[in-house]
């Protein structure tokens, strides 16, 4: 598929609205997937994750809400692992600061699992660069039932 053609097909699926996205996912597989995040509007570093993603290839679909709760709730993140934005990609749940490569990585592998976290807000992490610090962070593939480390950072 050119890649002209590649991103008109990608930007009716997102006039479209969620169904569309998740229906064309199957046979898309190529093209770059959509992830679309929920955060609050005066979120700064929710903003800098959506540029990062948007950097590494990925489309965004942003929706601002002040009500991030019954997001969070109906998606099925874990109270402990929550942090401030929450999204969505494919049929997995993207939560906080999770790398683009992560995400990536998620998507080719598959994994049958609810999706990634990145618990708190820890810097050095995508969104959270705060000039030389660097906490070591987690990230985190949860299911209802369980959990394992994707990766160490
Ligand atoms: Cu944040
Ligand atoms: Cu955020």
């Amino acid at each position: 598929m050119a890649h002209v053609s590649r991103r008109a097909f990608i930007g009716l699926s997102i006039v479209s609205g969620l169904a569309g996205v998740h229906a064309s996912a199957a046979f898309a597989a190529n093209a770059a997937a959509t992830i679309d995040v929920y955060k609050s509007p005066s979120c700064g570093c929710c903003g800098a994750w959506v540029d990062h993603i948007r950097k590494e290839g990925f489309k965004a679909h942003v929706t601002e809400t002040e009500d991030l709760e019954p997001v969070k709730a109906k998606a099925g993140v874990p109270a402990d692992l929550q942090s401030c934005h929450t999204a969505f990609v494919e049929n997995y749940v993207i939560e906080g600061h999770v790398p683009a490569r992560e995400i990536q990585r998620l998507l080719k592998e598959r994994p049958a699992a609810a999706g990634l976290a990145v618990p708190g807000m820890p810097s050095g992490s995508p969104g959270m660069e705060q000039g030389a610090r660097k906490d070591s962070y987690q990230v985190i593939l949860f299911s209802p039932s369980r959990r394992s480390v994707l990766a160490q950072y």
